[in-house]
């Protein structure tokens, strides 16, 4: 397993004043940005504009999470925007791999998302293809809503996956995220935590992100 990462999703954070927003948090290792368009997800928030000028002022590289249809087709205008890890979604994707070759040949890290629902194990084969996995640990569209502990055995099937081929994958978790769950999903496996609420909800964000971050150690 890597070290242990932190990213904010800025989702719950004041939209009206994001980069301020951004510069509250200079402890995280990445800023999440969950991207949806109201159809993948029935939520909109951002699209590639409005996160290149967030990338010019985070103190931190960007995490896109895309939760958009026809992830083929859109996602490459994140990597364009400045991102540093690009996460599509395995079911808006008709090629996978292709798109994973793409984020990385344009310079971003490749990162493959699942719903709660969408085994891992049909994936297996694509693992070595990608930077990242990510498991939705509820369902995506909101933030604020209740961890789903029913997807902590399929996190460690993706770690034990990733050991039996020797891959060094990250592996982030992506759903109420706390400091009451941050440590179920640790001893699953996972190393890249998402929390949006729990950050953003504190009096202080950053001293929040290195709480987390040592409750994750524990
Ligand atoms: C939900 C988003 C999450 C969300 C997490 O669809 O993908 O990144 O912001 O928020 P919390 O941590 O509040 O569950
Ligand atoms: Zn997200």
């Amino acid at each position: 397993m890597g070290h242990i990462q932190i990213t904010p999703s800025i989702l719950n954070s004041d939209f009206a004043r994001l980069g301020e927003e951004v510069a509250r948090i200079p402890g995280a290792d990445w800023v999440h940005v969950d991207v949806m368009d109201n159809h993948f997800v029935p939520n909109l928030t951002f699209g590639p504009a409005m996160v290149e000028a967030l990338a010019r002022v985070s103190p931190v590289p960007l995490d896109a999470h895309l939760m958009i249809e026809d992830a083929d087709r859109n996602a490459p205008a994140y990597v364009e925007a400045g991102c540093g890890s690009v996460t599509f979604h395995v079911e808006a994707a008709k090629a996978p791999v292709r798109l994973a070759r793409e984020i990385r040949a344009a310079g971003a890290r490749a990162s493959m998302a699942l719903k709660p629902a969408t085994p891992i194990e049909p994936y297996e084969d694509l693992l070595s293809e990608l930077d990242m996995v990510l498991i939705m640990t509820v369902e995506p569209g909101f933030g604020g809503q209740r961890f789903l502990d029913l997807c902590l055995p399929k996190i460690r099937r993706a770690r034990a996956m990733m050991d039996k081929h020797g891959l060094e994958t990250w592996l982030q978790v992506d759903g109420g995220v706390s400091l009451e769950t941050i440590e179920r999903c640790a001893e699953a496996g996972a190393d890249v935590f998402v929390a949006g609420s729990a950050v953003y909800s504190a009096q202080d964000p950053d001293a929040m992100v290195a709480a987390l971050r040592e409750r994750a150690a524990a």
